[in-house]
């Protein structure tokens, strides 16, 4: 569905435009990706901010392009490297397309991010979100970026009952945009955006008394803010029963496993991990049972040190934890490792592995 022309003629487009970036201009956070306007180090943190929040984005950030300055440096970069200075950030996918982006972009551009919609839409990892912001922020080309903060914003000031959740509604917001945009500044006019749903024009309670475009709002004149955006729930999430072991060999090494190469956490490390299907009926020798089976490890669990809870998008991990002991030889592999306390952070483990390690130092 497209927003009818009428909607855009009830706002002065170009005094709204004015107010929003002269407002952006003053009051912008100091952000370590807005020093420059290199489009490797925007595409980074885009990328990064998708799904995760500003202030926890910021360490990984500057770590990130102190590790990899240049699209040569990640192009080149270990992919072991790679994830390691994403621990902790979920959703990796998006890191491993990001370093074959890369790659592509320095096969295929010479090194250099086009800067045409259709080359860099065609991109790993490139939906349209960071396609607009890449050239809107880098390129000052006026194309809309629109993620879910955008979608609040606007759908607030014009009066947009579409349900944001919908994965059709983006292309309605971005008809807007194309409306609303700062030819002479398209760069600041994004951000802008983004920058008041960060900072006033927010989920629950938003700051009308302090917002710089309440004037254009259609929502502040008939007094439905609260009521917008429309977004319905999403789907329940799925429980799965997890065990893992700490599990160490006769000179205190810890034994870790490299998750498969394709699904959650692809390529990651964690401890051995086996699921649970019917936790009710199973007990301790049929758990090393299905270490046995499943990994192929001779192991023997020695005490139950707790349990970890972590909630992933779609799931739910429900992981009890225990210490074992190896109990034949053991043959490192790609894929096996026993490793020191020193060397183990080398490795990146998901945050449920790292919330389970620190339980285990807490006994
Ligand atoms: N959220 C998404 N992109 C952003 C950016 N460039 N600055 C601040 N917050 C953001």
């Amino acid at each position: 569905m497209l927003i009818e022309q009428e909607i855009f003629k009830k706002i002065n487009i170009n005094a709204f435009q004015n107010d929003l970036i002269a407002w952006f201009k003053n009051e912008q956070r100091d952000l370590p990706w807005r020093k420059d306007q290199d489009p490797y180090k925007v595409w980074v943190s885009e990328i990064m901010l998708q799904q995760t929040r500003v202030d926890t984005v910021i360490p990984y950030f500057n770590r990130f392009i102190d590790w990899f300055p240049t699209i040569d440096d990640l192009a080149e970069a270990d992919e072991d490297k790679v994830l390691k200075a994403w621990e902790g950030l979920g959703y990796y996918s998006r890191v491993r397309n990001l370093q074959s982006a890369v790659k592509e972009v320095r096969e295929k551009y010479n090194g250099e991010v086009p800067s045409t919609p259709k080359e860099i839409a065609e991109l790993k990892g490139v939906g349209p979100y960071t396609a607009g912001a890449i050239l809107s922020i880098a390129y000052g080309i006026p194309e809309p970026a629109v993620d879910g903060n955008v979608m609040r914003v606007l759908s607030r000031i014009l009066s947009i009952w579409e349900d944001i959740a919908k994965p059709s509604s983006r292309k309605v917001f971005e008809q807007a945009v194309r409306e609303l945009i700062s030819h002479e500044d398209p760069s600041s006019f994004n951000q802008a955006l983004m920058e008041l749903g960060a900072l006033v024009c927010t989920p629950t309670s938003p700051s009308c008394l302090l917002c710089p475009v309440r004037e254009h709002c259609h929502a502040f004149f008939e007094g439905v803010q609260n009521e917008l955006p429309v977004k319905t729930k999403k789907t329940k999430t799925r429980d799965v029963q997890l065990t893992a072991a700490i599990i160490t060999d006769t000179t205190g090494k810890f034994l870790i496993h490299k998750r498969p190469a394709n699904g959650l956490l692809a390529n990651l490390w964690e401890f051995p991990t086996v699921e649970i299907h019917h936790p009710m009926q199973i007990d301790r020798e049929q758990i090393v049972t299905l270490f046995n089976k499943t990994l192929d490890l001779d192991i023997e669990l020695e005490q139950i040190i707790g349990q970890i809870d972590h909630v992933f998008s779609h799931l739910v991990w429900n992981m009890k934890v225990y210490t074992g002991t190896i109990t034949a030889k053991f043959q490192e592999t790609n894929e096996w490792k026993l490793v020191s306390f020193e060397e183990m952070k080398e490795y990146a483990f998901p945050v449920p592995y790292q919330k389970m390690f620190k339980l285990y130092q807490s006994i």
